[in-house]
């Protein structure tokens, strides 16, 4: 008869070293099985004496049972250890801040033009818009500034090419908003032609304009917002008036200086370069320009149908692109188009 007690230590060091149900079943298989060591034991009893048999019984069941604790002790630790491992790998911080859906925001120019409809419509004013491929007479000719003007050097335009290939020099894409306004007069005149007097126009026409141009402070593509309005009476001081009145409410500042430069464009009389100079604050006594203006030329108004003895007003233009530059302290303006998020996410 073998060493029971060897037995018994074989398969105690054989459990141990498994580590998985499946493992474990099999090694209890070579002990405690059909053909088992422990059951081969059994089954040779039948040769011993009878007198023999019940002792030598004893001592097989006393090997068989603490195979049987080994073996159970081992699946508890094997149990044990798996759900370790669960717990390791499952494991959950519910401390850690949850999972948002990432949010968008508008582009900085965006807000701003938001802005400026937003403060002009509170005094009055319509949005209007327009095409951004535009023919030459709306771009110039409407307003004032014939073929071999001088000042059409001004523009540094993007002309489009026809189906030849060729520069078609009638269609361009818009270098200002100023067409918007030509074509708003246009449709206003038409629709109140059987009034003897036409209602006023009070609009702003933001939009995309290109011109052959790129530095830190220029780009190809940028934006204006122009303003325009007409009506039997309108003067230079209520131009003053609004656009000194909104560049307050925009950089929402009393500590704001306004001045009124002589200039010249060809489609008013006289013209103004608009500037502000902050009193406080990290620009603080600087002159910057930020909008052309003036009373419209009794030319751009003939040009449209409106009769330049009867009525009169004021148009300007500005540059959104410049006003959030200054609102939120950018330095270049190329960062409003290059799309990095970084830029754009501090705006969110
Ligand atoms: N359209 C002009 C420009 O882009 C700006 C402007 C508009 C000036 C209206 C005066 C009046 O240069």
């Amino acid at each position: 008869m073998q060493n029971l007690d060897q037995i018994a230590l074989e398969a105690a060091a054989a459990f141990a070293a498994t580590d998985d149900p499946d493992a474990l079943e099999q090694v209890k298989a070579r002990f405690l099985g059909k053909n088992g060591r422990i059951t081969e034991q059994l089954k040779g009893m039948a040769k011993l004496p009878p007198e023999e048999r019940k002792s030598v019984g004893a001592t097989i069941n006393q090997a068989k049972e603490a195979i049987e604790a080994a073996l159970n002790a081992r699946r508890e630790a094997i149990r044990r250890l798996a759900l370790e491992r669960r717990l390791g790998e499952e494991y959950l911080d519910v401390t850690l801040p949850g999972r948002r859906e990432s949010r968008g925001g508008l582009h900085p120019v965006t807000r701003t033009l938001e802005r400026i409809e937003a403060l002009f419509g509170s005094i009055g004013f319509e949005v209007a818009d327009g095409p951004e491929i535009e023919s030459d007479f709306q771009n110039f000719t409407a307003l004032n500034t014939p073929e071999d003007h001088p000042a059409r050097s001004m523009h540094d335009t993007f002309y489009l090419l026809d189906e030849n290939g060729q520069v078609a020099e009638d269609i361009l894409l818009r270098t200002h908003t100023s067409p918007i306004q030509v074509r708003y007069m246009q449709a206003h005149v038409a629709k109140y032609a059987h009034l003897e007097t036409m209602p006023e126009i009070r609009i702003i026409a933001p939009g995309r304009v290109y011109r052959v141009d790129s530095d830190a402070t220029h780009s190809p593509m940028f934006h204006q917002v122009e303003g325009l309005w007409i009506g039997e009476n309108v003067n230079f001081a209520d131009l003053k008036g609004v656009v000194a009145d909104f560049l307050r409410r925009f950089f929402e500042s009393d500590d704001l200086q306004v001045r009124f430069r002589p200039s010249f464009f060809p489609f008013t009389e006289p013209s103004a370069e608009i500037d502000v100079a902050f009193i406080s604050g990290p620009l603080k006594g600087r002159w910057l320009e930020i909008a052309g203006c003036g009373m419209v030329h009794p030319n751009v108004l003939r040009h449209v149908g409106i009769d330049p003895e009867k009525y009169i007003g004021f148009a300007f233009g500005m540059g959104p692109d410049r006003l959030t530059m200054l609102r939120y302290g950018v330095n270049d303006l190329r960062l409003f188009f290059d799309g990095d998020l970084r830029f754009l996410r501090q705006f969110i």
